[in-house]
């Protein structure tokens, strides 16, 4: 949080406000009504949200904290959540309304109703259920951006096996823990997909993290580029064989509502990634409601488009399951936004009229990079709605996105929510609320959040300090799978009784909140969640190097940028980084966990500045990466290692 005070005190004298168009306001889907009766009984609130789906059995209880930090939300109750997502749909005439727009990157499209998806889901239901795979049983999923994705999903969701979806970028090695952390027994994947214009191989990871996992029996293969795959027989299996070959019908079993449906890996503090569980009614009823609320979903007249990896928790809750269950027609784009040229994704809001577009802070930034122009020349005004998400949003790329992309008319969203939350907590109601430019302003009704200082209490307006959320939320983690003691000591020990959600927040005098990115050792890249000591594990773990202390510093692009200072093995202490090693220490990083972990800059140095007790002060390391005159130093063991570091280092560090 260091050179926060400049930031903030910038964003506090942001002074411009957007209220909501009066169409938009007149027609809005939520609005302080939905405030008022949240306030009046938050679980009278949530109930009629869980009413918005479609339920086997009555739950019996709304919301159960008396076992807290454990929630169970709408105790008995019994759904299946495939079938709200498809069935109900086509059993009540909409089968026919297209569900996905899929685009390849080179060109390539299909279009799925909710018909068709519903078919493909069931077959592969059966698919999976042929490779022995029950309720309960995780299934891995190593997917490009590709329909038979969602098709996967939804199909583990349909027979309850939790999936666990690990994105395409991710290494063979961050496969290899998932699958092994999860214990997964069948993983499904492509032969590749295609990026920056080019295909992209899938299945050789998934052959080497296999190497390692004696336990997985089928791996499940989609041929999406055609390129040659490695073939294990016995093992692997062609989708369209499988899947191709089974029936379309199948008949969904209503699953308790605190069922597992999911589990996301993201990044904490240490170097193990954390499972985060989700669960059944809880998380569906959220994630409808806030994507219906927040994008003001009309599911007759949208075009909805999250220009996300589904990957992510993003494309889980606002790619698949939110608008599914609202039965919006959606976009769904597998690769890259320059390929083949600056102007695709305004190509495709053109294309298919995209009504709604949620994308993150670092998308923005790149566009704005490219200069307005390029969205310049696509008609755009099917848009109404733009939402951001993942990471800080600064007014000026707020700004640029209403302008250059939402013709000034359309509201911007700034949506606050983790991983751990499952679905949008702060963010305004774009009919309701008058819009301030890098803010989130409020929880959503339902949410309670704070914003509290070292010792738990209130901040007063004016001031910054934590974000937590004080009362627990249909959509919230139920723990880390596997470890209730992380969970219990991640999230509600810091402030016993509130959730901690690990980001710096601060309320300006109406109390609305402006959220200031991470305060522990997370970095966020291109509004991915990346830890420090992850980066540090992988570079301490290839032979040349013996030390690594790795910080986030701010990049204009990415939001943060990972930078690495790194005390080499043997001879190469205090040596100037020769340009070949830094090329390979950046590329064993991203073998070791994927490209988003590739630092931006590695430094090499002699000594890293600690404290007396050992610990490295990153906040140091920090000020020189974003080229700041140092902070304190006097808790230094020797307040010259600085000065030497500095000294050592490139012009341009
Ligand atoms: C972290 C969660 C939520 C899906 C994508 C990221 C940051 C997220 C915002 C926002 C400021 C944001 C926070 C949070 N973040 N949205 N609108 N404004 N910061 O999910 O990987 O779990 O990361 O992303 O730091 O804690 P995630």
């Amino acid at each position: 949080m260091d050179g926060d005070g400049e930031t903030l005190a910038n964003l506090l004298r942001e002074e411009r406000r957007f209220p909501p168009p009066p169409e938009m306001a007149a027609a809005a889907n939520a609005g302080e009504d939905a405030f008022r009766a949240a306030d009046a009984d938050g679980d009278a609130f949530w109930a009629a949200a869980a009413a918005r789906l479609e339920w086997a059995e009555p739950w019996t209880q709304v919301r159960d904290w008396s076992r807290a930090p454990f929630a169970r939300w709408f105790t008995g109750g019994r759904l299946n959540v495939a079938a709200n997502c498809l069935d109900r749909h086509v059993r009540d005439g909409r089968g026919d309304r297209v569900a996905f727009h899929w685009e390849g990157e080179p060109g390539d499209t299909r279009t799925l109703t909710y018909a068709d998806l519903k078919d493909e889901v069931c077959r592969a239901a059966n698919a999976l259920l042929e490779l022995g795979v029950r309720a309960g049983d995780r299934v891995a999923l190593y997917m490009p951006m590709i329909p038979e994705t969602v098709v996967a999903m939804l199909a583990c969701a349909r027979i309850g096996a939790p999936h666990t979806v690990v994105f395409g970028g991710f290494s063979a090695e961050a496969l290899r823990g998932r699958i092994l952390d999860c214990d997964a027994r069948v993983v499904v994947t492509a032969d590749g997909g295609y990026r920056k214009g080019a295909a992209s191989a899938l299945k050789p990871a998934v052959d080497e993290a296999l190497e390692q996992c004696p336990d997985v029996r089928s791996v499940l293969v989609v041929r999406r580029t055609g390129q040659d795959v490695g073939w294990t027989d016995g093992r692997d299996v062609w989708w369209h064989d499988l899947v191709g070959a089974q029936p379309a019908e199948h008949e969904p079993e209503a699953f308790d509502a605190e069922h597992p449906l999911y589990i996301m890996y993201t990044s904490g503090t240490t170097a193990r990634p954390k499972g985060i569980l989700h669960t059944t009614g809880g998380y569906l009823t959220q994630v409808a409601w806030s994507h219906w609320a927040v994008f003001d979903i009309k599911p007759e007249q949208d075009v909805y488009w999250t220009a996300a990896d589904i990957g992510w928790v993003t494309g889980h809750s606002y790619i698949v399951y939110g608008p599914l269950a609202n039965g919006v027609t959606s976009v769904l784009y597998e690769g890259t936004p320059d390929t083949p040229h600056q102007g695709r994704w305004w190509e495709i809001v053109q294309k298919y009229g995209v009504t709604i577009l949620y994308c993150a802070p670092t998308a923005i930034r790149t566009f704005m990079k490219w200069g307005e122009e390029i969205p310049g020349r696509f008609d755009l005004s099917s848009l109404r709605l733009l939402g951001s998400v993942g990471e800080p949003i600064n007014p000026e790329a707020w700004m640029w996105y209403r302008h250059a992309i939402g013709s000034d008319r359309c509201p911007v969203v700034d949506t606050w929510w983790q991983t751990e939350t499952g679905a949008h907590m702060i963010s305004p109601l774009p009919g309701a609320a008058t819009l301030k430019p890098g803010s989130a302003l409020r929880a959503l009704p339902g949410i309670r959040a704070e914003v509290v200082d070292d010792t738990g209490k209130p901040v007063p307006n004016g001031s910054g300090g934590y974000l937590v959320l004080t009362e627990p939320w249909p959509s919230m983690l139920r723990t880390i799978w596997g470890d209730e003691q992380r969970y219990i000591d991640t999230y509600w020990s810091r402030f016993p009784g509130y959730y901690f959600a690990g980001d710096g927040a601060k309320k300006d005098e109406d109390g609305d909140i402006w959220l200031l990115g991470r305060v522990d050792d997370v970095m966020n890249v291109s509004g991915h969640r990346i830890s420090t000591t992850e980066v540090e594990s992988a570079l301490v773990s290839h032979p040349r190097v013996a030390e690594a202390a790795v910080v986030g510093a701010a990049d204009a692009t990415t939001g943060q940028g990972i930078v690495a200072f790194v005390i080499l093995r043997g001879d190469g202490g205090g040596d100037t980084p020769d340009g070949e090693l830094a090329a390979k220490l950046r590329a064993h990083v991203a073998k070791e966990i994927g490209p988003i972990a590739r630092p931006r800059q590695i430094l090499v140095v002699g000594e890293l500045p600690k404290t007396r007790s050992g610990k490295i002060m990153r906040r140091l390391l920090r000020d020189i990466a974003e080229n700041r005159p140092l902070g304190d130093v006097t808790t230094l063991t020797d307040s010259s290692v600085m000065d030497a570091i500095r000294d050592g280092l490139p012009a341009a560090a």
